[in-house]
């Protein structure tokens, strides 16, 4: 199954890929985490899209298709794949149904007050990219990465200021892509404001997972 996820920043998208994953026994592909992967080994790629992360605003289609082709062409993903921050934008929507497109598009809904609260207590692992929330999803030891024990640290892009523009970047060139999605029957919408486990309950039933 190729599954997208799609919704806001800060929606969950990440939280709830990595439970799909074990429950659909298929690969996620996270932009955001490939990009900020690039970026800390200090390849090209990652030279070329810091300085769009920094400030908030999306990475050019073209390096973006390029790097999901990639993706997707690797053996673990030839049965599916959970899309994660991809397709962000139409054109990105419109390669993916050029390389056979996707089986459903899942939206996590949440206001962008709730967006903003989340942003602001995230706490993120800068080696294995693992999400916590200093309030709705702690680590076991403060500061300190259940997974793999490195220092828990803050995404430059939480600042208050550059998640007020990735929320308008979201409305302007994401959003539409519900309609694009529901116009191919693909769409599945989802409520997000609840708890993380509340919220993976409501996605299990929409995709029709048992859990
Ligand atoms: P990316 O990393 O994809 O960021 P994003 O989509 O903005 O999403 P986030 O990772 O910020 O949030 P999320 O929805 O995964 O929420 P999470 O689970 O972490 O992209 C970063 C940047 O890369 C972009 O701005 C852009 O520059 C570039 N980029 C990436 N993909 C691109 C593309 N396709 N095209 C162009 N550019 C691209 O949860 C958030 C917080 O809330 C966490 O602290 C979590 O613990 C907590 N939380 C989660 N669920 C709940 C809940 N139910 N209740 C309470 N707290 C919760």
């Amino acid at each position: 199954m190729k599954l997208i996820l799609l919704g806001a920043p800060g929606a969950g998208k990440g939280t709830q890929a990595e439970l799909l994953q074990k429950a659909l026994q298929a690969p996620v592909i996270s932009t955001g985490n490939l990009l900020r992967a690039a970026i800390a080994e200090g390849s090209k790629l990652g030279l070329a899209a810091k300085e769009y992360m920094d400030g908030g605003r999306l990475v050019p289609d073209e390096l973006i298709i390029s790097l999901v082709q990639e993706k997707l062409a690797a053996p673990e993903c030839a049965h599916g794949a959970i899309f994660d921050g991809f397709p962000r934008t139409v054109a990105q929507a419109e390669a993916l149904d050029g390389i056979g497109g996707a089986d459903a598009a899942l939206s996590i809904e949440v206001s962008d007050a709730e967006i903003e609260e989340r942003m602001c207590g995230r706490r993120t692992c800068p080696n294995c990219q693992t999400t916590y929330h200093i309030m709705h999803n702690p680590p076991r030891r403060e500061g300190v990465c259940d997974k793999c024990g490195a220092a828990l640290g803050i995404r430059k892009d939480d600042e208050p200021g550059v998640v007020k523009e990735r929320l308008r970047i979201y409305h302007e060139q994401t959003e539409p892509l519900i309609e694009y999605y529901r116009a191919q029957g693909k769409l599945r919408e989802v409520p997000g404001q609840g708890t993380v486990t509340e919220t993976t309950a409501l996605i299990f039933k929409a995709l029709g997972i048992c859990s």
